[in-house]
């Protein structure tokens, strides 16, 4: 009996050729292959499923339990089964009183407890109940973390900038000394509160950032300088060894995996900026995914859907890529965010019990905003050799009602670019537009071919009212459950990243040696480097 992968390939290949367009011909095509939560559409019928590709998709969820995989994940099953933990990020942004029990205890209490703290700290920094060392007013938040400790709150903060009502909040991730350098120049250390962002509290860029946060506070503050720092992590006994003061220690439990980190102490920047309405706001859309992620049947879930939609592309027509195309300035950061989440999340190559994946996992995940990406990269998405599913995301109205007329033009845009890789030209068309354009003859056989677009080229849309706190929520929510749903069905664990750790290792071993430590034993490219880098080339 055929597998439902062989199933699915043998109708791709039947249908391959089919163009995208002409499944148009089925009036209601929008309508079946576009599905809604909250006022948040996923258009999924600009892609070449059919109903027959999408019922053997479902069928994979079948085969694979997803919907048991679910409950798991919502129950606080121990699904990171190499580091033996439950993944609750969920419970972060819980509205039910429902207690969720782990270990006989509800994690909701401690959640709870740690956010009223959070509101309450951010509450008075807004009123100057807590103030800087001289008693002014914090004007400037920096957060120094990397990875989850960094991209979500830096992507959410800035995706929320019509609802600062806050300090400005500067991020610092890299370990390059440009980075802390460049944005502390243009600070006051007075005036300046440093959040430490590390769930472990030994990420060696965030330590070392921190330590030259900290002496730049000491310089101006002297003693008092701790009084203008603060710790997000889980590992509290760290935290006071580094001279931060317990109340201004915000923990958390490591059944929160860092790239899903943003709902809980990670967030405070977004809360600093955005105020405690706006912040429950933003929580209260991702529950509200979370509830039809886990209630609404597969044919209709937003999520599983673009789960699906993600395994035909990868798996089935071999499409080994995906572009994130946010039509929204204020998404700017969505695609770097994405990256962590989606490929450190799935970019493996073993299944939980350790034997080799039977086929592609994560894709390559990239982006920019549109309208930039399409006087940058589209060039290739239209006409190059590799397909790459586009994934766009456009709101119905902007921010700035003054400015009405751009956001008409970069709807008009998006729309355009998915009918354009959809529809293409063809070389006839092409041949005409050769014609008015003047050339005559092989000349314009010659034109036409540069002229044309394959077309055929599949993407999705998410629409949503207006980039609000909600839909924010609602939108990181909705991609966290999408690599969920293709995780379960490759059957890996999504939940862990030990593909960052050989790097790190080397990196320790490698410090003495461009210090000027003998190499011996390294490859001759990594010695023939540090030689070249140990000389000092600057003119
Ligand atoms: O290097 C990967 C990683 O472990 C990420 O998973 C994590 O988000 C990041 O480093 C930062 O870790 P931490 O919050 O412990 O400093």
């Amino acid at each position: 009996m055929s597998t439902i992968w062989q199933l699915l390939e043998e109708h791709r290949a039947k249908t391959a050729e089919v163009p995208i367009l002409s499944l148009f011909q089925d009036e209601g095509r929008f309508d079946d292959f576009s599905a809604e939560q909250d006022e948040l559409l996923l258009d999924f019928s600009k892609t070449s499923l059919d109903s027959t590709a999408l019922d053997l998709l479902v069928q994979l969820t079948e085969s694979v339990q997803l919907e048991e995989k679910i409950d798991a994940l919502f129950r606080g099953d121990p699904i990171n089964t190499t580091e033996g933990r439950a993944v609750l990020h969920t419970a972060l942004r819980a509205q039910a009183d429902t207690p969720i029990l782990l270990d006989g205890k509800d994690v909701l209490l401690g959640v709870r407890d740690t956010l009223a703290r959070m509101e309450q700290f951010a509450q008075d920094i807004h009123s100057g109940r807590i103030t800087a060392a001289d008693g002014g007013s914090f004007t400037d938040v920096i957060n120094i973390g990397i990875g989850g400790s960094d991209l979500g709150p830096a992507m959410a903060t800035l995706a929320l900038a019509p609802y600062h009502t806050g300090p400005r909040c500067h991020f610092v991730s890299n370990v390059d000394g440009a980075h802390v350098h460049d944005t502390l120049q243009n600070l006051d250390p007075r005036r300046t509160l440093v959040i430490i962002a590390s769930k472990t509290f030994t990420t060696i860029e965030t330590m070392t950032n921190g330590n030259t946060a900290l002496v730049w506070l000491r310089e101006a503050l002297g003693d008092k300088a701790t009084e203008h720092l603060t710790a997000v992590s889980t590992a509290l006994d760290k935290t006071t060894a580094f001279g931060i003061a317990p109340d201004r220690v915000f923990g958390f439990e490591n059944w929160v995996g860092g790239r899903y980190s943003l709902w809980g102490p990670i967030g405070l920047p977004i809360l600093l900026a955005i105020g405690s309405d706006s912040f429950r706001q933003f929580l209260q859309g991702a529950a509200a995914m979370d509830d039809h992620f886990r209630t609404a049947p597969m044919r209709v879930n937003l999520p599983v859907l673009m789960g699906l939609v993600g395994i035909w592309h990868n798996n089935i027509c071999g499409y080994g890529s995906r572009a994130v195309l946010p039509y929204d300035q204020h998404l700017q950061r969505l695609p770097a965010y994405l990256q962590q989440l989606d490929m450190e999340s799935n970019g493996k190559q073993v299944a939980q019990d350790g034997t080799p994946l039977p086929r592609a996992s994560g894709p390559v995940v990239w982006g920019e905003p549109g309208t930039n990406g399409q006087h940058a990269f589209y060039q290739l998405l239209h006409q190059g050799t590799a397909v790459v599913p586009a994934e766009f995301l456009i709101a119905a109205e902007g921010h700035s009602p003054e400015l009405a007329h751009h956001h008409q033009l970069l709807k008009a845009n998006c729309l355009a670019q998915s009918e354009a890789l959809m529809c293409g030209r063809s070389n006839a068309e092409a041949t005409v537009v050769a014609s008015e354009r003047g050339f005559e003859g092989d000349e314009r056989e010659r034109m036409a071919a540069h002229l044309s677009f394959p077309g055929n080229r599949p993407s999705t849309t998410i629409a949503y009212p207006k980039l609000t706190p909600f839909v924010l929520g609602q939108i990181i929510a909705l991609y966290e459950h999408r690599v969920f749903t293709e995780g379960a069905i490759w059957g890996l664990n999504s939940f862990d990243q030990w593909g960052v750790e050989l790097g790190k290792e080397l990196a320790v071993a490698l410090l003495p040696m461009v210090d000027g430590a003998p190499s011996d034993g390294k490859d001759g490219s990594t010695s023939g480097l540090l030689d070249k880098l140990s000389q000092n080339t600057a003119k």
